[in-house]
């Protein structure tokens, strides 16, 4: 028992750093999202299911994460980069161009367009939104 105390208090010394670290720059995130939108909810709320893990194996992060530069314009995903929820961004109050102004508009390029390109079963509502 003694021992075990010891060992671990060696691997909360040695490992915590790195687990810190690890939050920041190399977190993956949930491997299941349900996406809902806060600022421009739709009167009727619709959530999407995500499963982000199984994109994440597929697909590399720069596919869906970007960030914003000084100059509102899109940065380019890189490696560490913060990555924030899409409505930081995307919502009414955000001045986005109308395409993208929205969680909602903003999913719906990106998750059907993809979709829809691989096979057009895959863009239906009920994919995303399950009743
Ligand atoms: C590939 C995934 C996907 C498909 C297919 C899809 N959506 Fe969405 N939709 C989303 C995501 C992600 C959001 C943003 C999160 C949220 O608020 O639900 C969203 C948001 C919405 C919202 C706003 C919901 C809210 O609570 O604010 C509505 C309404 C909506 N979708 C309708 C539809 C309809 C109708 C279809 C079929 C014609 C459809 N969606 C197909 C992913 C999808
Ligand atoms: C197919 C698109 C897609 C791919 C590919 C993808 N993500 Fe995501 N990721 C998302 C979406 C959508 C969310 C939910 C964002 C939100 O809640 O607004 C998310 C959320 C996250 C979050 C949590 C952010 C937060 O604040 O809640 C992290 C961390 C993350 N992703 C990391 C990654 C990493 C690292 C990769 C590459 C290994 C990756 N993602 C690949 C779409 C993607
Ligand atoms: C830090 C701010 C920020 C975050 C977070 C963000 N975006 Fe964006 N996004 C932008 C900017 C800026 C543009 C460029 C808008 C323009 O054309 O002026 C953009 C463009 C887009 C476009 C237009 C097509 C393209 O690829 O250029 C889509 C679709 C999109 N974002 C979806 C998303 C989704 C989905 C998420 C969450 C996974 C997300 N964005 C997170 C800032 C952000
Ligand atoms: C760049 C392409 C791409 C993007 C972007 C993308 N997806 Fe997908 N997604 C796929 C492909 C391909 C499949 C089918 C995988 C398979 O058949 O195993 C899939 C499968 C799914 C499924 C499971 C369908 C099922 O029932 O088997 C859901 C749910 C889903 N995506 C939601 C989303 C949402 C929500 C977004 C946006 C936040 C998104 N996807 C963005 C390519 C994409």
């Amino acid at each position: 028992m003694k021992k075990m105390l010891v060992y671990g208090a060696i691997l909360a010394f040695c490992c915590a750093p790195y687990l810190v670290v690890d939050a920041t720059a190399s977190n993956k995130g949930p491997a299941e999202i349900t996406l809902q939108s806060t600022i421009d909810p739709a009167t009727t709320p619709k959530p999407a299911q995500f499963p982000h893990g199984t994109h994440q194996a597929r697909l590399e992060c720069k596919t869906c994460h970007h960030g914003k530069g000084a100059d509102g314009k899109r940065i380019a995903f890189a490696e560490g980069q913060k990555i924030e929820k899409c409505e930081t961004c995307h919502n009414s109050k955000a001045g986005m161009p109308d395409k993208v102004n929205t969680f909602k508009n903003a999913a719906h390029v990106q998750c059907q367009d993809c979709h829809k390109k691989d096979k057009p079963e895959l863009a239906k509502c009920g994919v995303c939104h399950k009743k």
